[in-house]
């Protein structure tokens, strides 16, 4: 069943049963390699689930829980090897939903959720994004309105020696290092042999029509005679005119762009355009997140 977060809406089976976890990754088309989060409602829940748990993570849990954080933890073997493709780590986040936190309180087990769009897509931050894409796909949509951040989790490990950012999302480091103290996070850890997280693959949350991302205005240049798409991130005044142009946020904030960044995409990839130009944000806060999303979204297949 699909199902809203804070972050976007995800698609959910019950993370103890092989069979339930195998149809996402089915109905996905995501390959085995990807391990999947697993959502649980309660802060007990966690014990069973991992080895131990860290002073930092607890307390990052202790704080930002339910929200938008996403903690690797060496696993127990109560976890299927399906839901973290082999690892001996898990994948952990209580979302904040209160639809989210609902359906998993009735399950009665943690739930196995990945992002509800199709392997490599943009992320769907609507029920209607789902059912577009994986509606004739899946049992159930529950429908919670738009996304309240836009941006999927943050993903933090503690499985070395420091934390490592694994993921940029919707928690900004700026929070994490104040709860665990400034330039604690190792931010660009370097990549293991097996991606541990495909959301690091150099192309993903991809759409159809190419993305170019930087100063738009230097970029126009070079597609002057295209169909072009603008995502522009504040309000634009132009003479050019743009065949659809996305503003963000009119009055420049980064929340405000980080909710609308996926749905804009979306509108823009469903028009007969030959470019989209994206225009950079501050990297700072959920900025950080929103140009990790845009890099990756513009690498070309074969980078
Ligand atoms: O906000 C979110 O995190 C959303 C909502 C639905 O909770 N979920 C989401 O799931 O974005 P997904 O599957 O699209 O992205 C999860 C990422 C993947 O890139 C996966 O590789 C990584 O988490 N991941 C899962 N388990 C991991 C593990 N044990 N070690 C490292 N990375 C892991
Ligand atoms: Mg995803």
């Amino acid at each position: 069943m699909a199902f809203p977060t804070e972050t976007v809406y995800g698609l959910g089976a019950n993370a103890l049963n092989p069979l339930a976890v195998a149809r996402i990754f089915e109905i996905k088309n995501r390959p085995f390699f990807d391990p999947l989060i697993m959502h649980i409602a309660r802060h007990d829940e966690v014990r069973k689930l991992v080895i131990s748990v860290p002073l930092d993570a607890d307390r990052l849990m202790e704080r930002c829980w339910p929200g938008p954080l996403t903690i690797v933890l060496p696993k127990t073997e109560i976890i299927p090897d399906i839901v973290t493709a082999g690892l001996t780590t898990v994948a952990i986040r209580m979302p904040r939903h209160p639809m989210a936190l609902r359906l998993i309180q009735e399950a009665a087990c943690p739930v196995a959720a990945p992002s509800a769009n199709p392997f490599g897509y943009v992320s769907p931050t609507a029920a209607q994004h789902v059912r577009d894409q994986l509606g004739n796909k899946i049992d159930m949509i529950l429908d919670g309105g738009p996304c309240e951040v836009g941006l999927e989790s943050t993903i933090l490990s503690f499985c070395g020696d420091r934390p490592k950012l694994l993921r940029p999302g919707g928690l900004p480091l700026e929070e994490i290092e104040s709860i665990i103290g400034r330039g604690r996070v190792e931010l660009n850890p370097a990549k293991e042999a097996a991606p541990s997280s495909p959301g690091r693959l150099p192309r993903h949350y991809a759409p159809r029509i190419p993305i170019v991302v930087g100063e738009w205005g230097k970029n126009l240049e070079a597609y002057q005679n295209k169909r072009i798409g603008l995502l522009a991130f504040r309000k634009v005044n132009t003479p050019f005119s743009f065949c659809h142009v996305e503003v963000l946020s009119p009055r420049g904030d980064l929340q405000e762009a980080a909710v609308n960044l996926f749905a804009a995409i979306r509108r823009l990839d469903a028009l007969d355009l030959e470019v989209i130009l994206a225009e950079a944000v501050p990297e700072m806060g959920l900025g950080r997140a929103i140009m990790d999303r845009l890099r990756r979204a513009s690498k070309k297949p074969k980078e």
